[in-house]
C-alpha cells in the first residue's frame, strides 16, 4: 500500500473526534479523511470564529436567519415531539403544530378502502415523502396498507399517463403538496387528475372528497376545489426541501401508519437535541460538515458523492441534491460578496450498483472526490440469503473504502491507484423509520453548517427564477405554432431558431 490517509487505531467514542463519533446510535467515521489533530484544532476554530454555536442557538430560537425573505429557520419544530414551547415574535407555533398530528392521525384512521393515493408535488414536496415510502418498504414490521402510492412530479406526462393507467379512480385519493400553491408542474398535473376523475364519472361530491392538499397558501388550495377540512397547513418558516416533517409527509402516515410517522419524527427529533446541545468537537453535523471544509481547502474539490450501501435509499442521493445545491450552492454570500466556496456538485446512488457505474473515475480520475458511504448494520429481508448478501455488501462498501484512501503501487500507470481520496462512513444500525428521520436531520443540519462556515444564506433559492420566467413567452412562441419566431428581448436568436426548428 502507497499512501495511508490515517493510520491512527479509532479512539474511544467522546474522545477527540479523530475517527469516531455516534450521535442517536448513528456512528460516523472520519478515519479516511486524513484529518490529524492539528487540523481538526483549525477546522474548530474555524467553526468557532464562523460562529457555530451561535447560530444553532439562533436557529431553535426561532430567529430571522432567512434575511433575504425575513423569515424564521424552524423545521426542527416540526417534529418538536418534547412539545416545549418556539416561538416566533412571542407566539408559540406548537399549538397549530399539534393540532395538524391529530388531524393526520384521524385521517389514518379513516382512511379504509383507498387503492390509490396520488401525491403531486415537485422538489421539495416530492423528494422527502418519495424517498421515505421507498427508504421504508422493506420494514417487515411496518403495516403497510395495500395501497398504491404513486408519486407525481414531472410535468412530463409520460409518468401521469403511467399513473393513471394503475390507478382505480373512484377509489383514488390526490394529494396536491405545494407550499406556494403556484408551481406550475403541481397545478397542471391536479387539474389533469381532476379532468381524469371527472372523466372516469366521478360525482362533484366524490371529486371534493377525492382531494387534498398540503400548503401555506390555503386560500389558493381553495380556490382551486379543495374543502376546507382537506388542506393541511404549514408556515412559511419551512423551507420546501425541509418541509417532509409537516403534513408534507403524509404518505409516511397514510401508507405505514400514523406511528410509523411518529417514529420518524422522533428520529429527527433526537438529532435535533443533539445537534443544538452538543460541543462542536462531539457534534455529528459539524463534524461532517468539516471533512467537506478540509477537503476543499486542501484540494479545491468540486464534486461530491453519497454512496449509501442499501438499496432502499436509492432516493437518498437526490433528497441530498436539493438539500445541498439549492440551499448552498451561491455565488455570492450573506453581505453579497463573491464566495470563496461553495456547494459542491453533489451525486451518487446506491451501491454496490453505484462500484460498475462511476467508481472508476473516483479511483482513477483526476479529480479528489470526498465521498460519504453510508451503511446498515442490520440485513434488509428476512430472505434466508438475507446475511449472506449483507455480508458481501457491507464488505464491498468497507473495501471500497479502503481502496480508495490507500490505492495501490504498479508498474504500470494504468493500474496505479492513486489513493489519499477521502471518505467518511455513516453507520446506522438498522434502516427504519427512526433512523431514517435521524438520517435526515443529520444531513439538513450538515448542510446548515456548512452554509454558516461559507456565510450563505442556506435558506432561499433565488436562483431558479429566471428559467421560470423565460420558460413563459417562450411557451407562447411554442403555442403559436409559428415558425418564423424572430429575437426579441425575451427570446433570443438561438432559442428563437429552436422554437422554430420545433414548430416548422
Ligand atoms: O423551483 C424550486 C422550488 O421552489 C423548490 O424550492 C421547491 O421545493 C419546489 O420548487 C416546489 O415548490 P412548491 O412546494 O411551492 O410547489
Amino acid at each position: 500500500m502507497t499512501v495511508i490517509l490515517n493510520s491512527a487505531a479509532p479512539k474511544q467514542h467522546n474522545e477527540f473526534p479523530q475517527n469516531t463519533q455516534v450521535a442517536v446510535d448513528i456512528v460516523l467515521d472520519t478515519a479516511y479523511q486524513g484529518i490529524d489533530e492539528a487540523a481538526w484544532k483549525k477546522l474548530f476554530a474555524k467553526a468557532r470564529k464562523a460562529n457555530v454555536t451561535g447560530f444553532i442557538a439562533d436557529m431553535f430560537a426561532g430567529k430571522r436567519l432567512n434575511a433575504s425573505e425575513n423569515r424564521p429557520v424552524l423545521h426542527s419544530a416540526l417534529r418538536n415531539l418534547s412539545k416545549t414551547s418556539v416561538e416566533i415574535d412571542g407566539q408559540d407555533v406548537m399549538p397549530a403544530i399539534t393540532e395538524v398530528w391529530r388531524r393526520i392521525e384521524a385521517l389514518c384512521n379513516k382512511w379504509i378502502g383507498i387503492t390509490d393515493v396520488i401525491h403531486i408535488g415537485i422538489g421539495g414536496s416530492d423528494f422527502g415523502p418519495r424517498l421515505a415510502i421507498e427508504a421504508l418498504a422493506h420494514v417487515p414490521s411496518i403495516d403497510s396498507r395495500l395501497m398504491r402510492m404513486h408519486f407525481l412530479a414531472n410535468i412530463d406526462t409520460a409518468e401521469l399517463a403511467r399513473i393513471l393507467a394503475r390507478a382505480q379512480p373512484h377509489s383514488t385519493r390526490v394529494i396536491i403538496v405545494s407550499k406556494s400553491f403556484t408551481t406550475l408542474e403541481t397545478t397542471m398535473n391536479a387539474k389533469a387528475v381532476v379532468n381524469w376523475l371527472k372523466e372516469n364519472n366521478c360525482s362533484k361530491a366524490q371529486i371534493s372528497r377525492a382531494l387534498f392538499a398540503v400548503t401555506t397558501n390555503v386560500a389558493a388550495a381553495k380556490e382551486f376545489g379543495v374543502e376546507e377540512n382537506n388542506i393541511y397547513p404549514f408556515w412559511d418558516w419551512v423551507g420546501g426541501r425541509y418541509s417532509v416533517w409537516s403534513a408534507v409527509g403524509l404518505p409516511i402516515a397514510l401508507q405505514y401508519g400514523f406511528d410509523t410517522f411518529m417514529d420518524f419524527l422522533a428520529g429527527a427529533h433526537a438529532m435535533d437535541l443533539h445537534f443544538k446541545n452538543t460541543e462542536l468537537e462531539n457534534n455529528l453535523p459539524v463534524l461532517m460538515a468539516l471533512t467537506l471544509l478540509h477537503q476543499q481547502e486542501q484540494h479545491d474539490i468540486k464534486s461530491f458523492a453519497v454512496i449509501p450501501y442499501a438499496d432502499a435509499l436509492d432516493w437518498f442521493p437526490r433528497w441530498l441534491q436539493q438539500l445541498d445545491m439549492e440551499s448552498n450552492g451561491k455565488g455570492v454570500n450573506r453581505d453579497g460578496q463573491p464566495v470563496k466556496f461553495s456547494s459542491p456538485v453533489v451525486f451518487g446512488s446506491s451501491g454496490s450498483n453505484a462500484q460498475h457505474s462511476y467508481f472508476q473515475l473516483l479511483h482513477q480520475g483526476p479529480e479528489v472526490i470526498p465521498i460519504d458511504f453510508i451503511a446498515v448494520r442490520k440485513a434488509m429481508s428476512e430472505l434466508p440469503e438475507a446475511q449472506a448478501h449483507h455480508r458481501i455488501l457491507l464488505s464491498n462498501c468497507l473495501a471500497q473504502a479502503q481502496a480508495l484512501a490507500h490505492g495501490k503501487e504498479a508498474d504500470k500507470p494504468n493500474d496505479c491507484y492513486p489513493g489519499s481520496r477521502p471518505s467518511n462512513l455513516l453507520l446506522l444500525p438498522e434502516l427504519n423509520a427512526f433512523y431514517l428521520g435521524a438520517l435526515l436531520a443529520l444531513y439538513e443540519h450538515r448542510t446548515t453548517v456548512l452554509g454558516v462556515l461559507w456565510n450563505i444564506n442556506s435558506f432561499d433559492q433565488p436562483g431558479v427564477e429566471l428559467g421560470k420566467v423565460l420558460a413563459k413567452p417562450i411557451e407562447k412562441a411554442l403555442a403559436s405554432h409559428a415558425n418564423n419566431i424572430e429575437a426579441s428581448t425575451e427570446i433570443d436568436a438561438v432559442t428563437a431558431a429552436r422554437i422554430n426548428f420545433l414548430n416548422t
